[in-house]
């Protein structure tokens, strides 16, 4: 049995990933503290209950499962909150994340695959984002992700800690065989929200800002299908196990959609009425960020195959319909 430690195993993006390391022939072992996350998405492997603020726990599960590798999901990840509690954001994701690395480190386990965001890149006006573009974040969020990467590179100098970073664009989407999916409570993002409006679990979506500097004045982003995103991390991983480099590595399409754009396709993929109302701008938020980086495709050899936006809000939909979970 080849051990993978999967922080965060019990969330959004990690429990696909347990899933699509089961169909690779790895053991997943979810490790996670289930404040964000769901014992029901844990299906693919082993579940160790523990928190990266302790030590402790993060060495009992390297004693117990003696990983090849780790892949660190587990971390707050929205925008806006960071802006309001900045130090949650540094404790919980840049000090647990610290404790990872040194206690991978102390179990030797030197293959480390790391989910960081665009949101490292910040604001930049007409600029392709590149895995070489400087890294400017403007909320907490990013900033702290951004303190991980550098983490990651000293350990790498220290202690040949071998890492890949992916830097995600913005996950949509959910298993098509409906097993796991997006689930949080409570929900900020853009697609989920969306679909609450549409079957009426909410009154309306709310626009985040209608002045932003784009052709219809809402924010645009780069949607990348979970399923997608998660088979990038099997290459990124096998990368690593094959013993090539350190290596960083953008997962976005490269195709931008504004918020009106995703309110239109989604009315188009479920031919139902989106209720929308017009809001005042989230602080934090970037007006673009699209992918300029095929590094992914020619290096790893990726190539998104579910990542089309009516695939995304169709997979999404059904899964709103279908699936949720209890605990
Ligand atoms: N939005 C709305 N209304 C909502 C929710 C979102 O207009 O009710 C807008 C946001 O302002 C933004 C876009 O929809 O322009 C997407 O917002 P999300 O909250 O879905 O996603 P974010 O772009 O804020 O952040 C997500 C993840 C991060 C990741 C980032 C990369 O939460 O972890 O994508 O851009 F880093």
């Amino acid at each position: 049995m080849v051990n993978v430690l999967v922080t965060g195993g019990a969330g959004y993006i990690g429990s696909h990933a347990c899933k699509a390391l089961a169909a690779a022939g790895f053991t997943p072992v979810t490790f996670d503290n289930f404040v964000t996350g769901w014992r029901d998405a844990v299906k693919f492997g082993p579940m160790v209950e523990g928190d990266l603020l302790n030590r402790a726990e993060i060495d009992a599960a390297f004693a117990e499962y003696k990983p090849v590798a780790v892949m660190h999901f587990a971390a707050l990840s929205q925008v806006g909150d960071s802006m309001t509690q900045p130090g949650l954001y540094w404790r919980n994701n840049v000090q647990g994340s610290l404790n990872l690395i040194e206690a991978a480190v102390a179990a030797n386990c030197k293959n480390f695959v790391f989910s960081s965001t665009c949101a490292t890149y910040g604001d930049h006006d007409n600029v392709v984002l590149d895995e070489d573009t400087v890294q400017l974040p403007i909320n907490a969020y990013g900033a702290s992700k951004r303190a991980i990467e550098d983490i990651l590179r000293d350990f790498e100098v220290a202690h040949g800690l071998k890492n890949v970073i992916f830097r995600y664009f913005n996950v949509a989407g959910a298993d098509p065989d409906g097993e796991v999916g997006e689930f949080h409570q409570p929900e900020t993002h853009l697609v989920p929200l969306m679909l609450d409006a549409i079957d009426g679990k909410r009154d309306a979506l709310t626009i985040f800002g209608t002045d932003y500097d784009t052709p219809d004045g809402t924010c645009i982003r780069d949607y990348v299908h979970v399923c997608d995103l998660i088979d990038a991390h099997v290459l990124g991983l096998n990368w690593l196990l094959d013993g090539k480099p350190s290596r960083v590595f953008n997962l976005g399409t490269g195709t931008g959609f504004s918020v009106r754009e995703v309110i239109d396709r989604s009315r188009e993929v479920t031919n139902r009425a989106v209720p929308i109302k017009e809001g005042v701008r989230r602080p934090g938020d970037c007006t673009k960020l699209v992918s300029g980086s095929t590094r992914a495709a020619a290096e790893l050899g990726w190539a998104p195959k579910r990542s089309t936006m009516s695939q995304m809000i169709s997979d999404a939909w059904r899964w709103h319909q279908t699936g949720h979970y209890n605990s």
